[in-house]
Order: structure tokens, then C-alpha cells, then sequence
């Protein structure tokens, strides 16, 4: 209850900052000119402006994007306000476990270290549909692609993490809508049945996927020089 006030009201938490903070302000400062970061569907909304403000401190961002058309415009958006912003645009869609596999491919040919991961890119609220690979469309695209991208990027982040001695960082967008789910919670027996589907409660159960899979990563990184946490997705403020 404290937590819904606050991000409504925007009151500032222990850190100083709350809801109604911009990602400029908890940023200001920083030269994070030593980081490397993928942020997937940062081509638009809460992944353009935290890709902005992330280049802006001078890191090096990837964005993974299914559409680059709209991935290009927004590399352009950037290097407008920022002509030294390092940005590279790779593609991505996140439901399929195909493009997802070449992504991580190309990403890894380039030889980059990798300090970030940011699984932001979601799909609300559609009407039943399965991905090509047969999977409903809002649980292979928010959760199942990122837990698969999650893991292919494992073993470079502790790398990197090792290499370089600063700590990674694993960042999943969820939602308060992760507690309104069907009644079980997930339907893990019948994911990808379209007898039963609303459309809110399966983007609910997808959140609930994400915040889960944080916490268990979280666990199991234990003592690993890799930080793993869920973030409750609010609308970025520019500026
Ligand atoms: N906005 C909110 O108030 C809010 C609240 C709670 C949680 N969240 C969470 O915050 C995250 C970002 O939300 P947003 O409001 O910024 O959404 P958005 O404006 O709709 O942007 C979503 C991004 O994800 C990309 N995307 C969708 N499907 C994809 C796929 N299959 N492969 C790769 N990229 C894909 C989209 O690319 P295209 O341009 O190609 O569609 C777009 O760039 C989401 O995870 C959402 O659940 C948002």
C-alpha cells in the first residue's frame, strides 16, 4: 500500500529519488563511459528514454529492436541530442526462440564486454495469438524470449564482471499488473490455450513470469558478481 502512494504521489524514497524522479536526475553525475548495455525494445517508449539517458552518460548501448526502421530513427534521435552518443542497433524479436539465438550470435561476434542487461521490450494486451513457435504470444514475448536472451548472456556478463571487477546488473520491467493474474497464478498447464485467455490476466501472469524469474536468478547469484533485480515499469519521464 505504501509503495502504490508513493508511486503515485512520486514521494522520494530512502535514495532521494521516487516515481516522479527522470532518469537525468538519478543519473546526473555519472560517467559510465567504462559500461556496455543491451536494452531490448529501446527503440521506443521507457526503452528509447532510458537508451537516451544511458548514451548521455556515456554508455555504450545496444538496442535490440524487432523493427529497425523505428530502431534507426531512434539511434538518430539520439546522436541529435548527443553527437559522441555510442549506440548500435541490433535486431531482435523477442518471440521467436530463433531470432533471439542470432541475436545473442551477432552480439557476441562483436567482442563487446557486457556490464547491462536491460529486459524492457513488452507486448500488452493482445488478443490471443501463438508465436511461430506455438508459444501465446505475451508469455513468449515478455517473459519466455527475455529468460532465454537471460541466460545466452550469462556467461559473458560474469565474464566481463570478472574482467573488469565492477558488478553486473540484470534489470526486469514488470508491471503492478503482475498481481492480477488468473486465479492459480500462472497457468503452467495450459500456457497456450486459448479456452480461458483474457488478455489482461495473461499479461498479468507474464509480469508475475518476470518478477519471478528475477527473484530466482537473484538467488542463484548468489556470491556472483551479478546483480539481478525487478523493476516496476511507470512511464519514463523525458528531461
Ligand atoms: N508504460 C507503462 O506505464 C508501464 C507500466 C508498467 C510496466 N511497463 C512495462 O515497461 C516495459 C516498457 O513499456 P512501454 O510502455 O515503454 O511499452 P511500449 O511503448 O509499447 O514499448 C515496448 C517496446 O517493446 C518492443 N517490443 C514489443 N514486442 C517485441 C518483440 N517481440 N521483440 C522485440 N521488441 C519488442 C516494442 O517494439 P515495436 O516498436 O516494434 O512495437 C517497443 O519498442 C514493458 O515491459 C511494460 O510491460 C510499462
Amino acid at each position: 500500500m505504501v509503495g502504490i502512494i508513493s508511486l503515485v504521489t512520486g514521494r522520494p524514497g530512502p535514495s532521494g529519488f521516487g516515481s516522479a524522479s527522470t532518469a537525468e536526475q538519478v543519473t546526473q553525475g555519472i560517467d559510465a563511459s567504462n559500461l556496455t548495455a543491451i536494452i531490448t525494445g529501446g527503440a521506443s517508449g521507457i526503452g528509447l528514454e532510458t537508451a537516451r539517458v544511458l548514451a548521455l552518460r556515456k554508455v555504450h548501448v545496444i538496442i535490440g529492436a524487432r523493427n529497425m526502421e523505428s530502431a534507426k530513427e531512434a539511434k538518430q534521435v539520439i546522436l541529435h541530442e548527443n553527437e559522441s552518443a555510442r549506440v548500435d542497433i541490433l535486431k531482435l524479436d523477442l518471440c521467436s526462440i530463433n531470432s533471439v539465438r542470432t541475436f545473442v550470435d551477432n552480439f557476441i561476434a562483436l567482442s563487446l564486454p557486457l556490464n547491462i542487461l536491460i529486459n524492457n521490450a513488452g507486448v500488452m494486451f493482445c488478443p490471443f495469438q501463438k508465436t511461430e513457435d506455438g508459444i501465446e504470444m505475451q508469455f513468449a514475448t515478455n517473459h519466455l524470449g527475455h529468460f532465454l536472451l537471460t541466460n545466452l548472456l550469462l556467461d559473458k556478463m560474469k565474464q566481463t564482471a570478472k574482467e573488469t571487477g565492477i558488478e553486473g546488473r540484470i534489470i526486469n520491467l514488470s508491471s503492478i499488473a503482475h498481481v492480477y493474474t488468473y486465479e492459480e497464478g500462472i497457468r503452467f498447464d495450459n500456457i497456450n490455450e486459448e479456452d480461458g485467455y483474457s488478455d489482461k490476466k495473461a499479461y498479468g501472469q507474464s509480469k508475475l513470469a518476470n518478477i519471478l524469474h528475477a527473484k530466482e536468478l537473484s538467488r542463484r547469484l548468489q556470491g556472483s558478481p551479478i546483480f539481478m533485480q525487478e523493476f516496476e515499469g511507470n512511464k519514463a519521464r523525458a528531461g
